[in-house]
């Protein structure tokens, strides 16, 4: 998996994960966002360390894979390609086939990777599965592990990209959904009220909320110069709740919709606590059979990778 700022390499057997390593990139937190050059040059370095260590993990020799799954897209082309290039090398000098996955099919399978044997709590088909990252924000009918049609999704901005973007102009450091996320506990989410888009179908836009929390923040800032610090916490519980609401408002409408109960979210912001608190809640509302991914499988990582190579 390269294909944004996490390079990473995964080994499964049987649909089971041996190991899964991730190295994230330091080098954009000066930026406030990911420098697709930096980005590439990152991948170069550490693709040959990051896949000795995950064989290294396994306990497995190379000569022992028996195929290589790779992301082809979506993503940023010049980490691609670092990805392509030596994928296609690496099973050149092994003989063995390469798979090319999907990056957000690759999210929604996530749900798929077992860590042993004896774990059986992947959902059945068919189910609803919201993926919301930082370049995306879909609603998806899973049908099956290679059938996924994708019902709604945001016709500007990723939930992500919205959390990451608010939290900038706060000041708060890059990525911000994390800390949005910390800066939200146990505030008041209705301090402030946040515009929320009116779109048909199953749709999501975010550039609205991003351009009233900005304009929010300079109105009050010309009285008082301090605000933005004296009032994070109950800013970020406010950015957090509305971005929650507008993603629960659609998804529960695809749910009625469709008649499918059984929902799952995935992506980097399927990390998210107030995310997840939702789920639960409609869980016990309305009788959702929910799936929450583990942490670590929330943001980019080569085991999703390797599962849905394994499927395919
Ligand atoms: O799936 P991902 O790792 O990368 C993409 O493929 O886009 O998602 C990264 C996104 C970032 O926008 C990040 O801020 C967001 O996931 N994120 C969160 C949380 N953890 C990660 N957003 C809100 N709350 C979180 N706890």
């Amino acid at each position: 998996e390269s294909s944004c700022d996490d390079t990473s390499a995964a080994v499964i057997r049987d649909g089971v994960m041996l190991s899964n390593v991730i190295a994230s990139q330091a080098v954009h937190e000066a930026f406030g966002g990911v420098v697709p050059e930096l980005a590439s040059r990152a991948h170069q370095q550490n693709i040959i360390p990051v896949v000795s260590e995950a064989l290294k993990r396994a306990g497995i020799d190379k000569s022992e894979l028996s195929a290589l799954a790779f992301t082809r897209g979506p993503g940023l082309m010049g980490s691609l390609l670092v990805g392509t290039s030596f994928a296609k090398g690496f099973v050149t000098a092994l003989d063995i086939p390469l798979i090319d996955v999907n990056h957000l099919q690759a999210h929604v399978m996530a749900h798929f990777i077992k860590e042993s044997d004896d774990d059986h709590n992947q959902p059945s088909f068919p189910f609803i599965c919201l993926l919301v990252s930082g370049g995306n924000s879909q609603i998806i009918r899973v049908n099956s592990y290679k059938d996924m049609e994708v019902i709604g999704q945001t016709i500007d901005d990723a939930a992500g990209e919205a959390f990451d973007k608010c939290a900038k102009v706060m000041d708060l450091g890059y990525p911000g959904g994390p800390v949005v996320d910390r800066f939200a506990k146990e505030r008041n989410p209705k301090a402030f009220t946040l515009n929320k888009p009116h779109i048909p179908e199953y749709n999501y836009s975010f550039s609205g909320l991003k351009t009233s929390f900005l304009y929010l923040l300079r109105d009050r800032i010309k009285e008082d110069p301090d605000f933005i610090e004296k009032n994070k916490q109950d800013l970020c519980a406010s950015l957090q709740f509305t971005i929650v609401d507008i993603l629960m408002d659609k998804l529960r409408k695809a749910v009625k919709d469709t008649g499918i109960t059984e929902v799952a979210v995935a992506g980097g912001v399927s990390a998210n606590s107030g995310v997840r608190s939702a789920f639960e809640d409609h869980a016990r509302r309305y009788g959702w059979k929910i799936h929450l991914p583990k942490f670590s499988f929330t943001t980019d990582n080569a085991a999703m990778v390797a599962i849905t190579g394994y499927y395919k």
